[in-house]
Formats: C-alpha cells, sequence, structure tokens
C-alpha cells in the first residue's frame, strides 16, 4: 500500500501554536489598545445596568490591519460574558457583511441563529417586527457588530437603528457597532445616520514601537522560545510599519513560520521572511507587473501613490488621471490620453489588482464610480511597481 502523504507531517519544528498566528483567532490581550478598550466599556457599560434598557450606537473606523474586528469581537465576547456573570439577558451577535451582503440576509440569519425563526417568506419589516417581539417577550438586549458595513448603506444600517422605534419611547433593545474603514464611513454618513451614533471611536496606524510590542507578543504566543531572534523580528516590524498594518506582520510571520518547518528548520532565518513578504499579498503574484506595458505601470503607480496617502482608500478616474501625467512627467514619458488611460484601468482591473466599480454608497448621494486596491497595501504596490519600471527602463 502507497504510504499516506500525511504520515510524515506530524512534527511541529517551529510552532508553539499556529492557530494563534490565523486571522479567526481573537487574543486575550489587545496591547496599544487600552485606550479604545476604555472607551469602548464606558459606551456600552449602560447596557450592563438591570435598572435601564436602552439602546447604543457605536462606529469603529480606520485603516486596514488595525485591530478594528479584532477589537469589536473582543469587547462584544467579554460584554456577554459580563451579562452573563450578571443575570442580565444580553446576546452579542457578529456580522461580516462580506459574507451577508443585505439587510435581508442580515436579518434572516440573526432569525434563524438566535430564535430559530425560519425567515424565507417574510418581508424586511415583518422579520424586524418579529425580533422587535421576541426582544420584548425575552426580555433581551442584544448587540449587533456589523463588520465590512460599507457593504451595506447608510439606509440598510438606519432600519437596524430603527428597530428600536418599535419599543415604549426612551426603550431600546438593539445596539449596534459599525465597523468600516474610515472613508468608506465618511461616504456612508448621512446626517440621520451620524444622529443615530453616540461615539465614533477613529483607530490610528500602528507606530514602529507599538507594532515591535504587538508583534512580539504574538510571536510569544505563537512560537517556541528563540525561533524568532531579536534581528528577524526587527526585519518584521520594518516591514510592517511601512503600512502600520499589524495583519501585515502576522501573516509573514505565519508563512515564514511555515517555510521553517516545511524545511525541517527550528528557527525563523531573515530569508524565510523576505521569501514570505513577497508572498503576503498574493493578489500581487511577482510576475504580474512583468507583463504590463509601460504605460499601465505608471497608471498602477499613479493610482499607489493617490492611495498610499493616509486615510484616502479610494481615488477616481480624473483624479488618478491627473496623476498620471505628473508621473510620466517624472519618467521621462509623453503622458498618454485619458481614453488609453481608461483602457489601462481596465487591465488592471481584469488582472485583479485594483478595482473599479460603481457602488450604490447612499441613496442620497447618488451612484460613483471608486477605484481602491484589492487588499494591497499602497505601500507595497508603489515599492514593486517601481522596481519594474526601473527595469523595464534599463531594459
Ligand atoms: N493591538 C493588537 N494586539 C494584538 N494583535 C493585534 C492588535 N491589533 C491588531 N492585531 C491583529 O492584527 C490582525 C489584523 O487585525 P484586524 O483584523 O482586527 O484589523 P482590521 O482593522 O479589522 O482590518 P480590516 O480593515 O482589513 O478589516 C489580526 O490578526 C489581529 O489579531
Ligand atoms: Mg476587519
Amino acid at each position: 500500500m502507497a504510504p499516506n502523504i500525511f504520515d510524515k507531517k506530524s512534527k511541529e519544528n517551529v510552532f508553539r501554536n499556529r492557530f494563534t498566528l490565523m486571522p479567526e483567532f481573537v487574543p486575550d490581550e489587545l496591547p496599544c489598545r487600552e485606550a479604545e478598550i476604555e472607551q469602548l466599556v464606558e459606551n456600552l457599560s449602560i447596557l450592563l445596568d438591570p435598572m435601564s434598557t436602552v439602546a447604543v450606537n457605536l462606529a469603529i473606523t480606520g485603516l486596514p490591519g488595525i485591530g478594528k474586528t479584532t477589537l469589536a469581537k473582543k469587547t462584544i465576547n467579554d460584554l456577554e460574558k459580563a451579562a452573563n456573570a450578571n443575570g442580565i439577558n444580553l446576546k452579542v451577535f457578529y456580522i461580516n457583511c462580506h459574507s451577508f451582503r443585505t439587510k435581508t440576509s442580515i436579518l434572516r440569519r440573526i432569525a434563524m441563529d438566535k430564535f430559530h425563526i425560519q425567515g424565507r417568506g417574510f418581508s424586511d419589516e415583518e422579520l424586524i417586527e418579529m425580533l422587535a417581539k421576541r426582544l420584548e417577550k425575552e426580555n433581551l438586549r442584544m448587540v449587533l457588530a456589523l463588520d465590512e458595513a460599507s457593504m451595506l448603506s447608510g439606509k440598510d444600517i438606519l432600519a437596524f437603528i430603527h428597530l428600536n422605534e418599535l419599543f415604549p419611547v426612551g426603550e431600546g433593545r438593539l445596539s449596534t457597532i459599525i465597523i468600516c474603514r474610515r472613508t468608506e464611513w465618511t461616504l456612508m454618513l448621512s446626517a440621520p445616520l451620524s444622529g443615530r451614533i453616540q461615539d465614533q471611536l477613529n483607530l490610528e496606524g500602528y507606530s514602529r514601537d507599538q507594532l515591535a510590542t504587538i508583534l512580539e507578543f504574538r510571536a510569544r504566543l505563537a512560537f517556541f522560545a528563540d525561533v524568532i531572534s531579536q534581528e528577524v523580528m526587527e526585519l518584521i516590524v520594518e516591514i510592517s510599519a511601512k503600512t502600520r498594518n499589524a495583519r501585515h506582520g502576522i501573516e509573514i510571520m505565519l508563512r515564514s513560520g511555515m517555510k521553517a518547518n516545511a524545511q525541517g528548520s527550528h528557527i525563523i532565518t531573515p530569508e524565510f521572511i523576505r521569501a514570505a513578504k513577497t508572498e503576503v499579498y498574493p493578489e500581487l503574484r511577482s510576475d504580474v507587473f512583468k507583463d504590463l506595458q509601460l504605460k499601465e505601470l505608471l497608471a498602477t503607480l499613479s493610482i499607489g501613490r493617490i492611495l498610499s496617502q493616509s486615510e484616502v482608500v479610494s481615488t477616481t478616474v480624473n483624479q488618478s488621471y491627473e496623476r498620471f501625467r505628473l508621473v510620466s512627467e517624472e519618467y521621462g514619458q509623453k503622458p498618454q490620453s485619458k481614453a488609453t488611460f481608461r483602457l489601462c484601468i481596465e487591465t488592471l482591473e481584469k488582472l485583479g489588482i485594483i478595482s473599479h466599480s460603481v457602488s450604490s454608497i447612499d441613496e442620497g448621494r447618488g451612484r460613483r464610480a471608486k477605484i481602491l486596491l484589492y487588499d494591497i497595501p499602497a505601500q507595497i504596490l508603489i515599492e514593486r511597481v517601481e522596481n519594474v519600471i526601473k527595469s523595464k527602463l534599463n531594459e
């Protein structure tokens, strides 16, 4: 009989617990987010008061990879535990709106998971009414965390908040925590919505020192002692500091650890880190840029430069075309026409480097086409594209 391909694979050379580096892991501690935790506790503690039933609506916004999701998950988990310990009937519900993209699917999910109600066949209004009835009947408080909330419209989010109007004046049972990137939030925000948000936490990107603290903490959970030397840790922090993004460093640790493990090494060398670095954003296959024409590379660079400014999440064709003209000049190239630039944008979209989509942002504000990067930090994109442009010009 042929040997089973997994037979050999049981030994962990470097990992104490590799799960702690996976995206779904929520650490017990969130170093460098103490102030934000305190602010959330301050806002949500009222939900633990047996004497009052009110709803709280909060927003957590900021750049990618800086702990918004983790902070929200940890907060609602602890809130639920505290409620249980104090005899308060409170349930929390975390929804990633990338998975459940409409108000209807979210309502059905809550109905099914929390109340075992089959939501099919009911209108949104009927579902909202059923949920409100159950909350009242069971004397239940619920906290709904809506992550990646920009998939919904501001109007959809308001519909959840408005559920509380079905209760007597002054009473509320459904609280919300809305989580999204900051610029998306600004686009989604309307006067009626902002009027309902009690507090908004704007999380900043991490500094180099903060990343060192966070990544050392995560390395202690994941690896045996001495697997990562001080020098290698500095290298990881260095890479991560460019994007101020903790996920960046954590993914590099996971991948470099897997490489070390596969090769039977008991330490992670700088070489494993460098190899992992090029893989952390798989959308950025290292060969994808080599096939691009110079004008397409310059278009990518223009978009990258705009999106690398802090707080800028998306751009438009007009704005990026202006930048494209400047970038072309910088490299001694005659700028192409806007029509040609549009064709470049189409190509980049097909390759999965950018997303260029018309999305309904908020009914009141009309529709607009936005150019975004697919999960690739702009800084990394710039670095790589600049290298390819240099080698093309030297050919
Ligand atoms: N202060 C921290 N301490 C420990 N780990 C952290 C901290 N902040 C972030 N992380 C880790 O970094 C990774 C990214 O965090 P998270 O997913 O919460 O980011 P995010 O802000 O929600 O990003 P996105 O906008 O892309 O959804 C996760 O693995 C998380 O556990
Ligand atoms: Mg997140």
